[in-house]
This record gives C-alpha cells, sequence and structure tokens, in this order.
C-alpha cells in the first residue's frame, strides 16, 4: 500500500513527497525549505537511515515504522513557532486513537513533544526552523520496537495493534489539518493548550527535568501559555522551564 494523504489534506491543498528509503525527512524537507520550498508539503519515507531526534539524538526509523516530516512557512515569532509541537502532538494523538482505538485510552502526551502509550515512548516530534520554514518532523514506533534505548520504549505492534505506518500517514495527516485551524500560527495556542494538558502525562505528579547539567525537581503543575513547563519545587516557589529532559515515577525519585 502506497502513502498518501488523507481525504481532508489533500482537500486543505496539502503535497506529498513520498520516499523509500531516505537519510532523514527532515533533512530532505530542510534541504528543500533552503532550495525555495515553502510548503504546506510533507515528506514520508519507508525506511529512514539516518534520523535525528532532539538534542542530536539518534532516531531508529526501521522500515514498518512512521518517519514524517511537515514543512510549513513558519509563524511570525518563535514563541509562536514553539507552540507547534504541542499541535502536532496533539494531531498524532487523534491519529492513533483513529487507528488504534483500543489503545486510546493509554496514550498521554508527555512535555515537551513525545507520546506515550501505557507509560512508554511511542513517538517523538522534533521541531527544526530554517528561514521563513518550520519543519516538524514525527517518528513513531508502528511494527518495530527500537532497541537499547535508556528509557521504556514500545510501539503499536508491540501493544498488539495491527494498524500500519501507511493507515496511521493517512490520519495523521488529516487530524494535523483539524489541529492546525485550531493552532491558528500559534494564535489558538489556549484552545490547544487545553486539549494538550487533557491527555497530558504526569500533570500534578512528581517530576524530575534534567537541564543540561543542572536539575529540577518537584510537581508537574501546568505549561504556561508560551508552552513552557510549570514546576512547584519543594520549597514551594514556582519554576518554568523552556527545555529539558523529563522524568516521571520512580525516576523522579532517583538521582540522575
Ligand atoms: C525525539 O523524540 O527526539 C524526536 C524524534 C523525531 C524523529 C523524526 S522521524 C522523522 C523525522 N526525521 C528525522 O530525522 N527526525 C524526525
Amino acid at each position: 500500500m502506497p502513502f498518501e494523504l488523507g481525504s481532508k489534506a489533500k482537500a486543505a491543498g496539502y503535497r506529498l513527497a513520498a520516499f523509500d528509503r531516505i537519510g532523514s525527512t527532515s533533512t530532505e524537507a530542510m534541504a528543500q525549505a533552503k532550495a525555495g520550498e515553502t510548503g504546506r508539503l510533507w515528506f514520508v519515507a519507508r525506511e529512514q537511515t539516518a534520523g535525528h531526534g532532539r538534542r542530536g539524538r539518534p532516531w531508529q526509523a526501521p522500515r514498518g515504522n512512521l518517519a514524517a516530516s511537515l514543512l510549513l512557512p513558519a509563524p511570525g515569532s518563535p514563541a509562536e513557532t514553539a507552540t507547534l509541537g504541542f499541535a502536532a502532538g496533539l494531531a498524532l494523538e487523534g491519529a492513533l486513537r483513529e487507528v488504534a482505538p483500543e489503545l486510546a485510552a493509554d496514550v498521554r502526551l508527555k512535555w515537551p513533544n513525545d507520546v506515550l502509550l501505557g507509560g512508554a515512548k511511542i513517538a517523538g516530534i522534533l521541531l527544526e526552523a530554517s528561514g521563513k520554514s518550520v519543519v516538524t518532523g514525527i517518528g513513531v514506533n508502528v511494527r518495530q520496537t527500537p532497541r537499547d534505548l535508556p528509557y521504556p520504549v514500545t510501539s503499536l505492534a508491540e501493544a498488539g495493534s495491527d494498524a500500519t505506518a501507511e493507515t496511521l500517514f493517512a490520519a495523521l495527516t488529516d487530524a494535523w489539518v483539524e489541529q492546525e485551524a485550531l493552532w491558528d500560527h500559534g494564535g489558538g495556542f489556549d484552545a490547544i493548550r487545553s486539549r494538550w494538558l487533557a491527555c497530558a502525562a504526569g500533570l500534578g505528579a512528581p517530576i524530575a527535568v534534567r537541564l543540561g547539567t543542572e536539575e529540577c525537581r518537584g510537581t508537574f503543575e501546568t505549561i504556561d501559555r508560551d508552552g513552557r513547563l510549570v514546576v512547584r519545587q519543594r520549597d514551594g516557589s514556582s519554576r518554568t522551564v523552556n527545555a529539558g529532559d523529563v522524568y516521571f515515577g520512580g525516576a523522579a525519585a532517583a538521582e540522575f
């Protein structure tokens, strides 16, 4: 079955560049942006050989998993661009609910841009900006669970779903059309924020955030109106975090 955009995405004027094998859909999207492409264009590949994640970490996307990137014109400000990841997370959550409704109750969004299934990472989202464009890279473990990662991971197949990367991709492109309207180039972030918080992992629970060599511990209170993480620290003060790696549960209590 070929990769295709969903019917709503086609009607909304999105285009598709599909590859059998590629280094990285996001690298390709960034290269096309530098060459003058302005989007709205999806890139998708059956296999990605040099995928990257947040902080330059490698991202494994073997055949059967979903590797996709969306090239869009960037909103006016970097703060608005940063909110795009939350809208993309909601689109992915909606798409997972559609293709694997039996697993929907276990899907959660983890700040800033991860998707968890039953507490284990099933997907990651990476935003990269290039001039007047922004690329949202989305990787989902569909048929294969990556090995040797320092955090719990899972895949749709491991959770018992027979959904494929192709059906998930079509659902994602349609779900994005809905979230994009709500997001409204960052202007509609209040609505996105409320929906995101309703799906958030670990809200009100102990949290630890690694910020480079520093760490911050407390309770996950909320995300603010710019999408930053708000932690209520043990001394009662509140700390707002722009970027970091988040840990819940036992890991939030353990030393890094
Ligand atoms: C993360 O959790 O660190 C984000 C992972 C993002 C991976 C996707 S797969 C499609 C796109 N191409 C890449 O090289 N990265 C993103």
